[in-house]
């Protein structure tokens, strides 16, 4: 069976992108591969937390796998922080990336030319950690959305580089993005990812938004003035952007959408995306509270961490007595 491992950050909340980019994949490909789901929170402290927001965070997160139908006896599911090899292969990673190449990482090059203060040095390491987070498990492939590849890319290259120098130690492992929802944009500025820490709340869905004020924020989304239902992602980013979502959510085919569209107006089209996310939002909080509620996320951690930790140590294991670092 092919391996899969992928991991989401416990920061802000949790959006209707990080569902249909990366959740629906892990849900999607739970039965066919051997599946790794982990929570990122070391890589979540690489900006400042709040301790107390952060365990909130966490949790919210656990509990919106769950609901979202991820299923604790196809998936190991962990926390990072609780499978210590995480940091330990992450060093070694850390050691074998070039300066150079972590300089061009995008998602660092961006928060710099913001002009951020105080950019930790975790942030500029993080992609080393996540590229040690995903060749402890030898994973074929990681499911992710786009922002993700470059990341993915550089993990195939330490896993090439350090199979040349020392022996064949790692699978390289190969990103995979959906087809559709790859990239979710903003409802306000179609041009920009939906963001987790979008400062603009109602360009955001998040998944514990109550049902109807993410209605009312696709009512308000962004669309344009060709008078046009068409699906087009260059010229018409917004509503393209919408279709994708009802794509996502109900799994009807762009073409049939855009066919059924024919003559209509955008209004329509809105209220059909509204409701289809009204919906889906009301049953998975559903499914949330009452998993919130039970006891059953401390041992589903626990379990995946023993899982996941017995396949990490020995590849660390590996790892040392190939780089010198063990004696015997
Ligand atoms: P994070 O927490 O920023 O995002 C989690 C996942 O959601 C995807 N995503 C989106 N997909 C489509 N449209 C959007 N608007 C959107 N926003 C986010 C991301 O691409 C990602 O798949 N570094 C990672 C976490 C990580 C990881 C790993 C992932 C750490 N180690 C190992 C895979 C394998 C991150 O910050 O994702």
């Amino acid at each position: 069976m092919k391996r899969m491992v992928s991991g989401i950050k416990p920061t802000g909340k949790l959006t209707l992108g990080n569902y249909i980019g990366a959740i629906s994949q892990f849900i999607q490909y739970q039965d066919e591969y051997e599946m790794f789901i982990f929570i990122a929170n070391q890589h979540a402290i690489t900006v400042a937390q709040d301790a107390k927001e952060l365990r909130q965070n966490t949790k919210n997160l656990i509990a919106l796998y769950l609901a979202c139908g991820l299923d604790p006896k196809k998936v190991t599911m962990f926390l990072q922080s609780d499978v210590p090899a995480h940091t330990t292969l992450g060093w070694v990673m850390t050691c074998n990336s070039y300066i150079g190449e972590l300089n061009r990482m995008t998602q660092f090059k961006d928060k710099s030319a913001k002009g951020e203060v105080n950019l930790t040095a975790g942030l500029y390491t993080y992609p080393s950690l996540m590229a040690a987070d995903i060749l402890l498990y030898d994973a074929d492939y990681v499911p992710v959305g786009v922002d993700q590849k470059q990341h993915v890319e550089l993990a195939r290259n330490l896993a090439e580089r350090f199979n040349n120098r020392y022996s064949p130690t790692f699978v390289v492992p190969t990103p995979l993005t959906p087809k559709i929802g790859a990239k979710i944009y903003s409802l306000q500025n179609p041009l920009k990812k939906m963001s987790k820490s979008e400062e603009d709340p109602k360009g955001t869905i998040a998944l514990l938004d109550e049902p109807a004020v993410a209605r009312k924020k696709i009512m308000s989304a962004v669309t344009d003035s060709f008078a046009c239902i068409a699906y087009d992602p260059q010229k018409q980013p917004g509503l393209s952007n919408l279709i994708q979502i009802l794509s996502c959510l109900s799994q009807e085919p762009i073409e049939e959408i855009v066919k059924r569209y024919e003559g209509k107006g955008y209004g329509e089209l809105k209220k059909e995306v509204g409701d289809t996310v009204y919906t889906f939002l009301e049953q998975l909080q559903a499914r949330y509270r009452a998993i919130m509620d039970s006891n059953i996320i401390e041992d589903i951690l626990k379990e995946g961490a023993q899982k996941a930790s017995l396949i990490a140590n020995k590849k660390v294991a590996k790892v040392h007595r190939k780089v010198g670092l063990s004696l015997f």
